[in-house]
């Protein structure tokens, strides 16, 4: 592309605002390239840039190419491949006055054509470079589609799992999610956002969405300021630290301020503290629901106080461009607001690589693709790869996995057989058809060599309602589809299936749509008629080894004493069914880990394991022992944060301290010996866990503070060494100083977050 971008290119057409600079100015010079371009913008196209439009019944396609080529709306999200976008840009970058390009965005989660596991899935893996990867390879499907930016990643802490949008984020620690928050970005981005094989990261949802209360979506988020500083808001900065281009602001009020006006969030935290240069975007309609928390009369009022705060583009508008030209005429909104979030898009666009090219990723027509949904297009080994490292063995008595290749296996269950649900959850423009069930995936695996027999087995629930509201939205194709026979003879043919079998493979738990936007539960327990199915099996004796799909943990106390052996699949993504046969029948040895905490019941609720300590901490012993617990249940988690079994044994050594004192500014190495004691070869996630034994204030029982996935030969050892430095101890004090204090720090190192070897030292 040629190095002078000459603006005006037609002065006939000038506004009295236009062309007050009509002199070339170098592309290559950012700031002076948008400030002159700016200059040369009138109100009505500035304000256009800030609107972000959905493709969709919202605005029919004819209008939107018609209100880009007068320079209304800056970009727009839903369109999924070039020749969709060609037009729009073509409307913006060849037919508008200033010909300021359009980006397209879309919401790019966990992969794009090619489906990786649901982000929860990702953090099980504990490995960062397989996260990044499937950035990489999103970014790599999606900007061939046309595609310059993704509304994503989802990096809000969820310790509450009735919140159906647990499925989306990275889990409940800082720590873990913060990493894959950075490993998302970097793989997404790439070298540059401006690559043509990059698309923009906007990390989301800024902020604190996952803290809602009773997990029930968009509720409120009331907090305390030490707890946001030190759980809550790292992963957003991580995601900023490793270059977002973009952050997406949350639907929810925080102490009383919805995010969407809060001056204190987008002005002072995110601009002024962390420094954030990128656009920022409202979620759908965020700013219309101003009206609605009751902050704002009027729709006027609403993006007043929207364009205040600082939320540069209006998502879904229906505000700024109705409101903002009257409020910049009467003086309510300065010019200077809507300049500054002008240049905000303008400069994202750049860094997108657009003024330089408009076309970098949607490209020539004669070099389409001749079909969207050719399997060429697809990265399958990536997809099966990450989908197995994703896998966390919960359960496996008697050695019951891996499964032998031969005999009879009765496969049942309402998940066995649904290509949408293996996809899970925000599965981008991924194509059912192409994804591989776990039906499928055990009989690739078996060939010839056994017997599969199949058998439903059960609907994923028999509530009305609920399959109401879970085929509410039906994009595509129905998201639940149910057998119109009775649940009896459904599941008298499981039990039949069964009998016959040497063992029997359960898939069972939720369809992708219960754990999704706007799908919180009251309840973690699966539907009663796969409970009924499973009791069913377990009384045929054979045994059982349950396989699960969910977005959240569930209550699995039951399968917990009855399983033979269990596998957390959570939705494993286009290669799932083949991922999960890898893994059943020990062609990969399962390593990973729970990002998350598994209750015994919804009244553990929050049940996250860095919680602060206690004056009187649960302690087991006599009942009534005035200790913090609840009577009428065991205590603790079913499942702990950090754990996953292997079909080989690990031990760890005790902890050894290159010292027992660490000087300011210096550090302290921590080191375990691990060795594979099995006989197959392994990987395992060992993680270090710090706790501060006495602070200021009240600190965590432990937290994670870093961690490595190692593969390990059968008979094999290696040390693993962690070096510990003077950030690793510090934490935010009620001034909101992130300070380490003096005073003797536990090191905790293990394989989970219970099973530690501790050593202590001394900070001074
Ligand atoms: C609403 C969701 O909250 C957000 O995560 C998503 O990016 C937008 N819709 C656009 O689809």
């Amino acid at each position: 592309m040629n190095k002078l971008y000459v603006l005006a290119l037609s002065a006939s057409l000038a506004s009295p605002l236009a062309f007050a600079d009509t002199k070339p100015v170098s592309i290559d010079n950012k700031p002076a390239f948008i400030a002159s371009l700016m200059k040369q913008m009138t109100l009505d196209e500035k304000i256009g840039q800030l609107r972000l439009i959905s493709i969709g019944p919202e605005m029919p396609a004819k209008e939107i190419v018609k209100e880009i080529a007068a320079g209304r709306i800056g970009g727009t999200f839903n369109s999924v491949t070039r020749a969709e976008n060609r037009p729009l840009q073509d409307a913006a970058a060849k037919n508008s006055r200033l010909k300021i390009p359009m980006f397209f965005a879309y919401d790019v989660i966990h992969g794009h054509r090619t489906i990786f596991p649901i982000s929860l899935g990702l953090a099980s893996s504990w490995d960062m470079q397989a996260v990044e990867r499937v950035g990489r390879v999103s970014a790599i499907e999606a900007s061939a589609d046309g595609l310059d930016m993704t509304f994503g990643p989802m990096v809000d802490i969820a310790r509450d799992p009735r919140w159906g949008r647990t499925s989306e984020g990275f889990g409940e620690d800082p720590h873990l999610v913060s990493e894959a928050a950075r490993a998302t970005v970097r793989g997404l981005q790439g070298k540059s956002a401006s690559a043509p094989d990059s698309i923009m990261a906007s990390v989301k949802h800024f902020a604190l969405y996952g803290a809602i209360e009773g997990g029930r979506d968009y509720n409120t988020v009331d907090m305390s300021p030490m707890r946001m500083y030190q759980d809550y808001l790292p992963p957003y900065r991580a995601a900023i630290d490793a270059g977002a281009g973009g952050v997406m602001v949350a639907l929810n009020s925080i102490n009383g301020v919805p995010a969407s006006s809060n001056m204190w969030l987008m002005q002072d935290l995110l601009r002024k503290d962390w420094g954030f240069k990128g656009v920022t975007v409202s979620d759908h309609g965020a700013i219309t629901e101003l009206m609605r928390h009751g902050v704002a009369k009027d729709n006027r009022e609403a993006a007043k106080l929207a364009i205040k705060a600082g939320i540069d583009m209006s998502m879904a508008d229906t505000s700024y461009g109705a409101e903002l030209p009257g409020l910049v005429k009467s003086g309510e909104v300065n010019i200077k607001d809507i300049d500054n979030a002008v240049r905000e898009v303008l400069g994202a666009k750049y860094d997108m690589g657009l003024f330089h090219d408009p076309y970098r990723r949607i490209g020539k027509a004669s070099d389409d693709p001749a079909e969207t949904n050719a399997e060429s297009r697809l990265h399958r080994d990536d997809a099966r790869d990450v989908a197995r490292k994703s896998l966390v063995l919960l359960e496996n008595r008697n050695q019951t996995l891996p499964l032998k290749k031969g005999g009879t296996i009765a496969l049942v269950g309402p998940l066995a057989d649904t290509q949408i649900d293996v996809m899970g959850s925000w599965s981008a423009a991924g194509f059912l058809k192409q994804s591989v069930t776990v039906r499928q995936g055990l009989q690739n695996a078996l060939g010839q060599q056994g017997r599969l027999i199949y058998a439903r087995g059960s609907n994923i629930t028999e509530d009305k309602k609920i399959v109401e509201y879970l085929n509410y939205l039906n994009w595509d194709a129905p998201e639940v589809v149910q057998d119109p026979r009775l649940q009896v003879e459904m599941l008298e043919e499981a039990v039949k299936a069964a009998q016959q079998a040497d063992v029997i493979v359960a898939a069972v738990g939720e369809s992708r749509g219960m754990s999704h936007e706007s799908s919180s539960r009251v309840s973690l327990d699966l539907p009663a008629n796969q409970r009924v199915l499973l009791e069913a099996l377990k009384a045929t004796g054979k045994p059982l080894v349950i396989v699960l799909m969910n977005g959240r943990p569930l209550n699995l106390t039951w399968a917990q004493a009855n399983a033979d052996a269990m596998l957390e699949t959570w939705f494993p993504g286009t290669e799932g069914g083949n991922a999960i046969a890898d893994v059943l029948f020990g062609d990969y040895n399962p390593s990973g880990k729970l990002p998350i905490t598994f209750p015994r019941s919804v009244g553990q609720i929050p049940s996250y394991y860095n919680h602060l300590r206690l004056g009187r901490p649960f302690t087991p012993g006599k009942p009534g022992n005035y200790t913090s617990q609840y009577f009428d249940e065991e205590n603790g988690p079913l499942y702990h944060f950090g754990y996953g079994l292997s079909y080989t044994d690990f031990t760890v050594s005790d902890v050894t301290l290159s010292s027992q004192t660490m000087q300011r500014k210096g550090s302290v190495d921590a080191s375990v010996r691990v060795k594979n004691t099995g006989q197959r070869d392994g990987a395992t996630v060992v993680q270090l866990y710090i706790r501060d034994v006495a602070a200021s204030v009240v600190r965590p029982v432990k937290e994670l503070k870093d961690f490595r996935k190692i593969m390990l030969k059968a008979g094999e050892e290696q040390v693993v060494r962690f070096k510990i430095d003077e950030d690793k101890l510090k934490f935010f004090n009620p001034k909101l100083q992130n300070v380490a204090e003096a005073g003797a720090f536990d090191v905790q190192i293990g394989l989970d977050s219970q099973n530690v070897k501790q050593a202590s030292f001394d900070l001074k």
